[in-house]
């Protein structure tokens, strides 16, 4: 697919491995709105790339569609849908004291980062459905965030992991089910980026997260998932993939 003058939504755009995304497609040629609930910074990296910002909850059936009619009012129908949305807690099965986990915290990072990436998905696919195929017979591409905490989450990640997991679980099935629209589904599993989460950590955390990563021993660059996220929507041929981004890493325990 070639990305130039295509609609693009990008979800969590307003930060991190989003904003780096929404920046090289738009850099690339595409039309990006940007869906995150952080309006100032939206707002902020929309207007540097002559985006398009929309104030969203990506949980929120009713606020994911109207976000999408109105950026499909402006830019024309997404072909692609990049979710980077998300949130990460810290939590035990069983706490100090032998305090269990608590479930409306498990819930809500399920809510946000499982459902809410199947819910873009769902609403987004479905007007891609009613586009016209492209040259190559795609209609659209969706590239979803997992992590490497899908396959080995560590000490105090849980929800983490389960939503994660979720995610990669989900990629072969919609895949299958949105083959016949010829739309495509990948989800990258990034190991230890250098975003904003990880900024907030001290210099020397960061110094020995980025030695823990076989090779290239640092962490990645937010544009590092961009570029990946760009060649998914590029190549026709990756499709119903978990791509670890990851320098071969695998996490420890703790
Ligand atoms: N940074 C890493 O090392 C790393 C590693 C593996 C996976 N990931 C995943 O990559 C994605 C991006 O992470 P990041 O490091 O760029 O984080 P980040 O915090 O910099 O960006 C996440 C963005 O998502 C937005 N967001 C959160 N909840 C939302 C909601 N309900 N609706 C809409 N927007 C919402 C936030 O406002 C923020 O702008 C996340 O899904 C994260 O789990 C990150």
């Amino acid at each position: 697919m070639e990305i130039k003058g295509l609609s693009a939504i990008v979800t969590g755009g307003a930060s991190g491995l989003g904003e780096a995304t929404a920046r090289r497609l738009a850099k690339a040629g595409a039309k990006v709105t940007i869906f995150d609930m952080n309006a100032d910074r939206g707002q902020m990296v929309a207007a540097d790339i002559g985006g398009h910002f929309e104030t969203v909850d990506v949980s929120t059936a009713d606020n994911v569609s109207n976000a999408l009619a109105a950026s499909a009012a402006i830019h024309g129908e997404a072909r692609i849908l990049i979710n980077c949305a998300g949130i990460a807690i810290g939590e035990k099965t069983v706490g100090r004291d032998n305090v269990p986990h608590d479930l409306d915290r498990f819930k809500k990072v399920i809510e946000v980062n499982l459902i809410g990436s199947f819910n873009v998905i769902r609403l987004a696919t479905s007007r891609m459905a009613a586009l016209e195929p492209l040259d190559t017979k795609e209609r659209g591409v969706v590239v979803n965030t997992a992590s490497v905490a899908a396959i080995e989450g560590q000490v105090g990640q849980v929800a983490y992991s389960a939503s994660k997991g979720g995610i990669a679980g989900m990629t072969v099935p919609i895949a299958r089910d949105l083959s016949g629209l010829g739309i495509r589904v990948c989800t990258i599993a990034p190991g230890l980026f250098l975003t904003p989460m990880m900024k907030g950590l001290p210099e020397e955390v960061q110094e020995s997260l980025g030695a823990s990563v076989p090779f290239p021993s640092r962490l990645g660059d937010p544009d590092e998932y961009a570029h990946l996220a760009q060649h998914i929507c590029e190549n026709a041929m990756l499709n119903g993939e978990l791509i670890r981004l990851d320098g071969a890493i695998r996490m420890a325990p703790r």
